[in-house]
């Protein structure tokens, strides 16, 4: 059966054991000290330290262990982590997301993908949605009031990103105005939760029948709406060159 487990922290106010494990890192495998090495801008070695701990303490309250010492860490420099040690659990999968102060970790024994994005008011959303979205999703944005159109940006960002990071493709600017999202149905077989919360939105792709469990909730965000649930559809190439040329631009 699959199942997918879920935390969401902000860096701003740690929970005591994450806040020293931040401090001394002697937790940290040797792949992931040398990714550390290469992040320079202190927010994203906060990022990173909190992702990667906060992923053990997910696997631990899961699926038992120590945090710190029962499940190390391989840090691809283009890829999600993943576990070194399959000894207590084979097949798992490991999902990071950080935005602003924000840390989303997931971990599945099956597809996985996850994006977390917090609004950046400098950006002109309609401008961005030309570069990343389909003309259908451009269509629907310019119709909805201007009150709900962040939200539904950040929807669709979040979900394209979770199907790209699900898939382990990176920076691939190019395949998203070839995305189309669309309300899921009951055939299909992964699905995106999308959850809009104190101004962030969480995408997490998992199949369908995986019902989300959160370890660690922030307060709120269980009484706030239930997710909705997405999918996402690859259109053929050949659709909308015009769309090609503007992702060109923006690339
Ligand atoms: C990999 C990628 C998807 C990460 O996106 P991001 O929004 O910058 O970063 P996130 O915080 O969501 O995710 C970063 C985490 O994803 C994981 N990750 C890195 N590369 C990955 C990949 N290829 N596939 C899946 N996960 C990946 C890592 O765990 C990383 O965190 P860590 O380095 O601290 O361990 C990014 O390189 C990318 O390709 N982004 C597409 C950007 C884009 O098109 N945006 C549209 C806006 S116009």
């Amino acid at each position: 059966m699959a199942e997918v487990a879920l935390a969401l922290i902000n860096s701003v106010l740690l929970p005591p054991e994450l806040k020293a494990a931040v401090h001394s890192i002697d937790w940290l495998t040797d792949s992931e000290r040398q990714k550390l090495t290469q992040l320079l801008a202190p927010r994203r070695r906060l990022q990173f330290l909190v992702g990667h701990g906060l992923v053990r303490q997910l696997l631990a309250a899961q699926y038992g262990g120590d945090p710190w010492h029962d499940w190390p860490l391989d840090a691809p420099t283009n890829g999600p982590p993943c576990l070194l040690s399959q000894t207590r659990q084979s097949g798992l999968k490991v999902a990071l997301s950080h935005s602003a102060a924000w840390v989303a970790a997931a971990v599945s024994n099956s597809a996985l993908g996850l994006d977390v994005e917090t609004p950046n008011e400098r950006r002109s959303l309609q401008t961005m949605l030309g570069s990343i979205g389909t003309r259908e999703e451009q269509v629907t944005f310019n119709a909805i009031a201007p009150s709900d159109q962040a939200r539904e940006f950040y929807r669709i960002w979040t979900l394209k990103e979770a199907w790209l990071k699900q898939r382990h493709e990176g920076l691939a600017l190019g395949r998203l105005p070839l995305l189309q999202t669309r309300p899921a149905r009951e055939s299909d077989p992964l699905t995106a939760r999308v959850w809009h919360f104190r101004g962030l939105t969480m995408s997490c792709l998992a199949p369908a029948e995986a019902k989300p469990i959160w370890w660690n909730a922030p307060s709120g965000l269980e009484e706030s709406e239930l997710p909705q649930q997405w999918a996402v559809d690859e259109l053929p190439v050949a659709y909308g060159s015009d769309d090609l040329h503007i992702v060109a631009t923006c690339a």
